[in-house]
C-alpha cells in the first residue's frame, strides 16, 4: 500500500469559512475544502477583497507565463515581505522589477553553481562535525539542522563566509518571528482591522536581520573596489560587479542591500523547508534510504558526490527530491493582481482582485495525478507518465520563476548524499507532524526524527 504522508483535514463545513478565515492568521491551508482539490476556479468572498483561486492550467500559463505584465505580484505580497525585503525583485513589480532581475541573473551567473559548490561542501562538512556531537540515535529537530546548513549555504555563497553561533540563532529566531507576525498582520489587513502593534513588532524583527546583512554588505561594499576581488566567485562580488546594460549604472548599497536579504530568505527558507519534509519522508521509507546510498556510492566511493556533475547523476535522488516538492511544495501559493477587468473560466473577475495560482492545490489536484497524496518519487523517473499540463510548478513559471532552483537541487543532493554517507535516518515511533501553510509550507510542532550511525 502506499505511504500517505500527513495532510491538512480539509474544511467539511463551508458555513465555518468565516471562522476559518480567522483561523489564516494561524495557516492559509485551514481555509481550504475537499472541493479546492477537485475545482478548476474557485472564488472566495471576502468583505474587502475579491480573491479567485487558479487551478485551470490554461489560465496558470497565461498568468506566469503569457502574460506577466497583465497579471504582476499582488500589492498584499509586498506588504508582506517590504520589512525585510525592501524593493528587492521578489515582491516589486514593473520597471524597477526588470532592473533588479537584470542585476540579479548577472550576479547568479558569476557566481556559477561549480565555483559555489565547494562552499556548499564546506556548509555540509561543518554541518557532519556538529552532528557527530551528539548522541547516536537522539531526537533531533530536522527543521532546526535543515535550517542552520542552507542558512549557512547561502551566507557562505553570498559572502564567501559561514554563518554559525549566536549570530546564526539571532536571525533565525527573528525570522521565525516574523514569519508568524507577517502572517497575522497580512489576516488583519485582509478584514483592514486595526494591527494591535504587531506592525511595529513585525518591522523591529525585519530590522534584526536587515542590520545583521547590513554589516555585512558594508563591509564588503567599501573593500571591494579592485578589478581583481570583483571578480570573486561569490555571490555579494556578482552584484557589485553588475553593470545595468540599458544605462550603464551599478547597484546602489541599498540595492545591494535588498538584494542579499532576499537572496538570504529565499535562498534559505524554502530550501529549508524541502528538505525538512525530505528528511521526514526518509525516515518513515528505510528501503528508499538503502536504494539512495547505494545509487550515490555508484557515483562517488564515500556517497558523496565530488562535483556537480555528481549531483545531477544521482537521478534517484533527483526524482525524491521533485516528489518532496509536488507534496510540499514550499512556495504553496503565489499571488497576482487583475489589472483590468477579466472574464476567467465565464466568471466575471473585477479589475484589483487577487488571483491565487496555487501550487498546493495543483500538485495535489486529482483531476492531473494518480494517487495524489501518495508519496511515490518513483512517478518522477518516468517522464511519460507525468501531466503535460502547467500543474507542476515549485519553483514558479515564466519571467518571475525562481533564480535558485538549481542551487537547489544541488544544496539538496549535497546535503542528503551526506547526511545518507553516514546516517539511517528514523522517524519517531506514533509521531506525524501538522502542515501549516506560512510564509513556507512548514510543520507546525517541528519535524522530529532520529539518526543511527551506520556501522
Ligand atoms: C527548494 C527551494 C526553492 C523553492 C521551492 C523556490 C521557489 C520559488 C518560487 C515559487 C518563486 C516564484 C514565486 C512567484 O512566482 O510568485 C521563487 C522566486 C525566487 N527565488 Fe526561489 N525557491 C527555492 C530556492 C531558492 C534559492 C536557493 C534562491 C537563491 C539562492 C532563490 C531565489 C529566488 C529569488 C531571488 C526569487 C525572485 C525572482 C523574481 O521575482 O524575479 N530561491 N522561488
Amino acid at each position: 500500500m502506499s505511504f500517505i504522508p500527513p495532510r491538512p483535514a480539509a474544511l467539511q463545513d463551508v458555513r465555518l469559512r468565516w471562522w476559518r478565515f480567522l483561523r489564516f492568521a494561524h495557516s492559509w491551508m485551514d481555509v481550504l475544502t475537499q472541493r479546492s482539490y477537485l475545482m478548476l476556479l474557485g472564488h472566495v468572498r471576502l468583505p474587502l477583497l475579491k480573491l479567485f483561486i487558479i487551478n485551470d492550467p490554461v489560465w496558470v500559463e497565461r498568468i506566469l507565463v503569457q502574460e506577466p505584465a497583465r497579471f504582476p505580484k499582488h500589492r498584499l505580497m509586498n506588504y508582506a515581505l517590504e520589512p525585510l525585503l525592501g524593493g528587492s525583485p521578489f515582491a516589486t513589480n514593473g520597471d524597477h522589477w526588470r532592473r533588479q532581475r537584470r542585476m540579479l541573473d548577472q550576479a547568479m551567473t558569476h557566481a556559477r553553481l561549480g565555483l559555489v559548490f565547494p562552499l556548499m561542501g564546506q556548509a555540509c562538512a561543518a554541518m557532519m562535525a556538529q552532528l557527530d556531537t551528539l548522541p547516536d540515535g537522539g531526537d533531533l529537530d530536522a527543521e532546526a539542522l535543515m535550517t542552520a546548513v542552507t542558512a549557512d549555504i547561502v551566507f557562505r555563497a553570498i559572502f564567501s563566509v559561514p554563518l554559525l553561533g549566536a549570530d546564526a540563532q539571532r536571525l533565525y529566531e527573528a525570522l521565525s518571528r516574523y514569519q508568524r507576525l507577517s502572517q497575522r498582520a497580512l489576516a488583519l489587513r485582509l478584514f483592514r482591522l486595526p494591527g494591535f502593534g504587531i506592525e511595529r513588532a513585525r518591522r523591529r524583527q525585519a530590522a534584526i536581520i536587515r542590520n545583521h546583512i547590513g554589516a555585512c554588505v558594508d563591509q564588503r561594499f567599501d573593500n571591494v573596489t579592485t578589478e581583481q576581488e570583483r571578480s570573486g566567485a561569490d555571490i555579494v562580488a556578482g552584484l557589485r560587479a553588475a553593470v545595468d546594460p540599458q544605462d550603464g549604472s551599478t547597484l546602489t548599497r541599498l540595492e545591494v542591500l535588498d538584494q542579499v536579504c532576499l537572496l538570504f530568505l529565499a535562498g534559505h527558507e524554502t530550501s529549508a523547508s524541502a528538505l525538512s519534509w525530505c528528511m521526514y519522508l526518509l525516515g518513515e521509507c528505510g528501503d528508499l534510504q538503502d536504494a539512495l546510498r547505494e545509487e550515490a556510492r555508484g557515483i562517488s566511493a564515500d556517497g558523496i558526490p565530488a562535483d556537480t556533475g555528481g549531483v545531477w547523476r544521482m537521478q534517484r535522488f533527483n526524482a525524491v527530491f521533485k516528489e518532496v516538492l509536488r507534496l510540499y511544495p514550499p512556495v504553496g501559493y503565489f499571488p497576482r493582481e487583475a489589472t483590468q477587468d477579466e472574464v476567467i473560466r465565464g466568471v466575471p473577475v473585477p479589475k484589483g482582485s487577487e488571483l491565487l495560482v496555487f501550487p498546493w492545490l495543483l500538485h495535489r489536484h486529482r483531476r492531473w495525478w494518480t494517487e495524489p497524496d501518495a508519496f511515490l518519487p518513483d512517478r518522477f523517473l518516468h517522464r511519460d507518465a507525468l501531466p503535460t499540463e502547467a500543474v507542476y510548478l515549485p519553483f514558479g513559471l515564466g519571467e518571475r520563476a525562481c533564480v535558485g532552483a538549481g542551487f537547489a537541487a544541488m544544496e539538496a543532493g549535497l546535503i542528503m548524499a551526506n547526511l545518507l554517507s553516514r546516517y539511517r535516518i528514523s522517524g519517531e515511533p506514533q509521531w506525524r507532524p501538522g502542515v501549516v501553510g506560512r510564509l513556507t509550507v512548514r510543520s507546525d510542532k517541528g519535524i522530529r526524527v532520529r539518526l543511527h550511525r551506520l556501522t
